[in-house]
């Protein structure tokens, strides 16, 4: 029997950016933004990158959505490779890949209306002319809760919780079946983030879209996410199953990001892990376990060995040295 290959898959990706500098401007060193990052999204999936800032989940959405190409490494889609397609094939793709950035007033025109912005696609596309295209917005309009008199007016009108179902309609508008958010809800109110997290949760369901779902902030993935790849400098240090991850997170860095997440239970706490020390820069990343400078675990091999992603449980795979060593891991956390 053959196995149906996952919608995306995504295999030892690698994205180094050049640095100049020098009196001539040349290339001085390499930034190693994303640095052999491996994980696959099924359909209907969604799956969640989080991550400090400039640990390279952007980037990695970037090389998927090819606005940048790849180092190096490969990139799936329904078991056709995307990658290295030349330019004049990225049409396909600009269909199934769409996505929805951080901030809704730069990725709208504010001279269009709104149904001019969600007709767009559609016509780029040939899916809709004449009068289909304004049934199709209207429909769009419905799928994600904004009143169709909505299609009259500009973005500056709407509220950035608005504003960013403007943004989700157009992704949806020509059909795509892999929509990448990237820090979609980060800057809205806590109450609207919600709702656009639900919005996305019940879009997914209704709709069988994948998401690949980037954030900084693991807290507002725990209710939306299926699974979540934890990216720290360039590399994943563990991945898992939601509930895996956060009721037993392997990787000292994931545990730290967890400790800062609010429990609901006012009764239960988690203990704060504050890590110290600044990101070490992708420039020249560490030795060893890219994690090693701030880990509260370090021990020698740390500094000259690099842990390799490997299971270490049912659907969790995490790259740390002291999961080799049980006993080790059950230190408490170290002053
Ligand atoms: N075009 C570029 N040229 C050089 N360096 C770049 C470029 N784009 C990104 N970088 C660097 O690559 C690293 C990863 O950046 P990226 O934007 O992917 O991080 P991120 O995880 O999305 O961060 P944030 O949470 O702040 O959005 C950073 O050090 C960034 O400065
Ligand atoms: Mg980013």
């Amino acid at each position: 029997m053959t196995r149906t290959p996952p919608l995306l898959e995504v295999n030892a990706l690698k994205k180094h950016f050049p640095l100049r500098g020098g009196l001539l401007g040349g290339v001085t060193g390499q930034v190693y933004a994303v640095d052999g990052v491996t994980f696959s999204i099924a359909k209907g999936e969604t799956l969640s990158l989080v991550g400090e800032s400039g640990c390279g989940k952007s980037t990695v959405g970037k090389a998927i959505l090819r606005l940048i190409d790849p180092t190096d490494g490969e990139v799936w889609l329904d078991g056709a490779r995307i990658d290295n397609l030349p330019a004049s094939q990225l049409r396909p793709l600009r269909r199934r890949i769409q996505v929805v950035f951080q901030d809704p007033f730069s990725s709208l025109n504010p001279r269009m209306r709104v149904r001019d912005i969600i007709a767009e696609p559609l016509r780029n596309f040939g899916l809709a002319d004449g009068g289909e295209v304004d049934d199709r917005v209207a429909t769009l309009m419905d799928t994600v809760r904004l009143p169709r008199d909505a299609m009259r007016r500009f973005p500056h009108e709407f509220s950035g919780g608005q504003r960013q179902r403007i943004g989700i309609a157009r992704a949806l508008a020509p059909g795509a079946d892999l929509i990448i958010c990237d820090e979609a809800v980060s800057a809205l109110d806590v109450s609207v983030k919600a709702q656009i997290v639900n919005l996305l949760s019940d879009l997914q369901d209704e709709l069988g879209l994948a998401l690949l779902f980037i954030s900084h902030d693991l807290a507002i993935v725990e209710h939306l996410t299926h699974r979540v790849a934890v990216m720290y400098l360039g590399k994943i240090v563990e991945i898992a199953e939601r509930r895996t991850l956060f009721a037993n997170p392997r990787h000292p860095y994931t545990r730290a990001l967890l400790s800062a997440v609010p429990v609901p239970d006012p009764t239960a706490r988690r203990d704060r892990i504050i890590l110290t020390g600044d990101v070490p820069s992708p420039i020249s990343p560490p030795p060893g376990c890219r994690f090693h400078t701030r880990c509260p675990y370090v021990f020698d091999r740390c500094r000259t060995e690099e842990p390799l992603l490997r299971e270490v449980g049912e659907g969790q795979k995490a790259a740390c040295h002291l999961d080799e060593l049980p006993a080790l891991r059950m230190l408490p956390q170290a002053a």
